[in-house]
């Protein structure tokens, strides 16, 4: 079943469906229609204030119909479940989800898979943040015009924590831990992960990246 109109297929030579919802746009109706949610994903939203939950909203609403799509099924009979470590799972197939600002952005894969999806920040925000990562990281920043520092750190930010999706710990794995490195390719700390950077399709202002755990 082809995916939601509303929603764009990036083009990629990667093991994956790579599919990319503006929800400030054409998609905004996933920040209203919840239609397709459980009770339970419904009351989880009401936790937060009212932009968070439209944003918490958009992302289960696009991931469910692209789900749908990908296995064919009714979106809202789908059973997502989260694992010990807070990963959404479904039965039949591999997926990962991510949001920045408005957009969403989600792959579907054979194979366990995580993506991510940053805005990239102002510079005193990367300044602060590049703290986290990796000390050789950190001096591969540091080394860096104070211009590119910004676009430099969330390039690395978005390997990671695609990465550590891949791997399923989230951040409950320290993003200091592994070497992942700012160069044009990504070093992979893990034999069985390979991480790509994703460009195409991307708009600007963002970076993306994707790990496949195989
Ligand atoms: C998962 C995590 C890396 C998300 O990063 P983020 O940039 O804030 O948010 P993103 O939009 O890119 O990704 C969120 C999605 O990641 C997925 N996710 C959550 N835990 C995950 C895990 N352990 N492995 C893989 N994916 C995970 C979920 O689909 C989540 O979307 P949902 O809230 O709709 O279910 C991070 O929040 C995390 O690790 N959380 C787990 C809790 C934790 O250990 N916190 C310690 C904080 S220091």
């Amino acid at each position: 079943m082809p995916f939601h109109s509303s929603f764009t297929q990036l083009p990629t030579d990667l093991p994956a469906a790579l599919v990319l919802a503006d929800t400030a746009a054409s998609a905004a109706w996933t920040r209203e229609d919840d239609s397709v949610l459980t009770e339970q994903e419904r009351n989880y939203a009401k936790e937060f204030d009212a932009e968070a939950a439209a944003t918490w909203t958009a992302g289960r609403v696009v991931l469910r119909h692209v789900l749908g799509a990908h296995l064919d099924r009714d979106p809202a009979g789908i059973e997502i479940r989260l694992d010990s470590a807070g990963k959404p799972r479904v039965d039949d197939c591999e997926f990962s989800v991510s949001r920045a600002r408005r957009l969403v952005l989600v792959a579907v894969s054979e194979d366990p898979v995580g993506i991510d999806v940053e805005a990239v920040p102002e510079h005193a925000v990367a300044a602060e943040a590049m703290r986290l990562l990796h000390t050789k990281e950190r001096a591969e920043l540091e080394a860096l015009p104070a211009d590119d520092l910004a676009a430099g750190f969330v390039r690395v930010w978005a390997r990671t924590e695609a990465f550590l999706k891949a791997l399923s710990t989230g951040l409950a794995r320290d993003p200091g831990m592994d070497y992942i490195g700012t160069g044009e390719q990504p070093d992979s700390p893990h034999p069985d992960v390979d991480i790509h950077d994703l460009d195409e399709g991307i708009p600007a202002g963002y970076t993306a990246a994707i790990a496949f755990n195989r």
